[in-house]
C-alpha cells in the first residue's frame, strides 16, 4: 500500500463484523467487557502490575480466533477487494484475521493483531510463536519479553497518518459493525464526512454515532455487507459523482 490519498472507498469495520463467526463484541450483552475489567487486561499498567493475567486473556483470545471462520460479511469485502483493488481499503478495529482468511489483502489493523507479538527487548513484530504466557523466546533477538501485539487503552493505534490521508481523500466511508464508543475510529465518519465523502453505517443497532452518517441500516453484517458490496458492484451505489462539497482546506 504505496499511497493512502486517493482510496476511493474506505471500509471501518468493528467487532460486530466477526460476531456471527462466533468472536464475541466487546460492548454486547455477553461481551468481552462485561467478564472482564478493561483496566485489568487492555492497558500497559495492568500488563505491568500482572503480566500473567494480561498474557492469559490473550492467549485465550488467540486460541478463540483460530478455531472460527470467515463469514459471509468478510467474504463479501474481500469480493469488493477482488473488483476495486487499490480503490479499497479497509480498517479494522479488530484483532482477528478473519478479512485476511476471507482473501482480503488491504486490511490496516489499526489496533494490532492477535496472531503476532512484539518484543519489548528489540521492538521487532513477528507472528507470535505460541502462548505468551510460557515466554517464548523473541524470534529476532532471542529474549523472552514478547507480548501481544494489540493496542491497548493508552496506547497510540496503528496508521493513524495512512488512515488519515484515507479518510481526507475518500468518495464513500462505510463503517461496520461498530458502537462508536472508542475513539479515534469513532470520530473517522466525522473526518471522512467534513472532506466530501458519502457516509453509510451498517450495524446491528443503532451505534453512539448513528447520526454522523448520512444513512444508516440496522441488521445483521452477514446479510446487510453482502447486499450493500451487490449494489457496488452493480453500481446502485454509486457514491456522488465528484464530490458534493470541495473539501475543506486542511490546517
Ligand atoms: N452484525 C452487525 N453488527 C453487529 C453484530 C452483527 N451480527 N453483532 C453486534 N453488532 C454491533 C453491535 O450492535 C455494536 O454496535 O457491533 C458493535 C460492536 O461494538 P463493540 O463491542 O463496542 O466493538 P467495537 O466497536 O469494535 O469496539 C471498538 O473497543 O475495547 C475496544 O479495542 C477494542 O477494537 C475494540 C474497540
Amino acid at each position: 500500500m504505496d499511497s493512502f490519498n486517493g482510496i476511493r472507498l474506505v471500509v471501518l469495520t468493528g467487532a460486530g463484523i466477526s460476531a456471527e463467526s462466533g468472536v464475541p463484541t466487546f460492548r454486547d450483552a455477553g461481551g468481552l467487557w462485561e467478564g472482564h475489567r478493561v483496566e485489568d487486561v487492555a492497558t500497559p499498567e495492568a500488563f505491568e502490575l500482572d503480566p500473567v493475567t494480561v498474557q492469559r486473556f490473550y492467549d485465550a483470545r488467540r486460541r478463540a480466533v483460530a478455531s472460527v471462520a470467515p463469514n459471509p460479511a468478510h467474504h463479501a469485502l474481500a469480493r469488493l477487494e477482488a473488483e476495486l483493488g487499490d480503490d479499497l481499503l479497509v480498517v479494522t478495529q479488530n484483532i482477528d484475521d478473519l478479512h485476511e482468511r476471507a482473501g482480503s489483502t488491504r486490511v490496516l489493523h489499526m489496533h494490532g493483531e492477535i496472531g503476532r507479538a512484539r518484543c519489548l527487548a528489540c521492538e521487532q513484530r513477528s507472528e507470535a510463536p505460541s502462548d505468551l504466557v510460557d515466554e517464548p523466546p523473541c524470534p529476532a533477538c532471542g529474549e523472552r519479553m514478547l507480548r501481544p501485539d494489540v493496542v491497548w487503552f493508552g496506547e497510540m493505534p496503528y496508521g493513524l497518518d495512512e488512515i488519515d490521508a484515507a479518510l481526507v481523500g475518500c468518495e464513500r466511508f462505510v463503517a461496520i459493525g461498530t458502537s462508536g464508543a472508542v475513539h479515534p475510529a469513532a470520530g473517522f465518519v466525522l473526518t471522512a464526512g467534513a472532506f466530501g465523502a458519502a457516509t453509510l453505517e451498517l450495524n446491528l443497532a443503532a451505534s453512539e454515532i448513528t447520526e454522523f452518517f448520512d444513512e444508516s441500516r440496522l441488521g445483521l453484517a452477514s446479510d446487510l455487507v453482502p447486499r450493500w458490496v451487490d449494489e457496488v458492484l452493480s453500481g446502485r451505489d454509486s457514491p456522488p459523482a465528484g464530490r458534493a462539497t470541495p473539501p475543506p482546506p486542511r490546517a
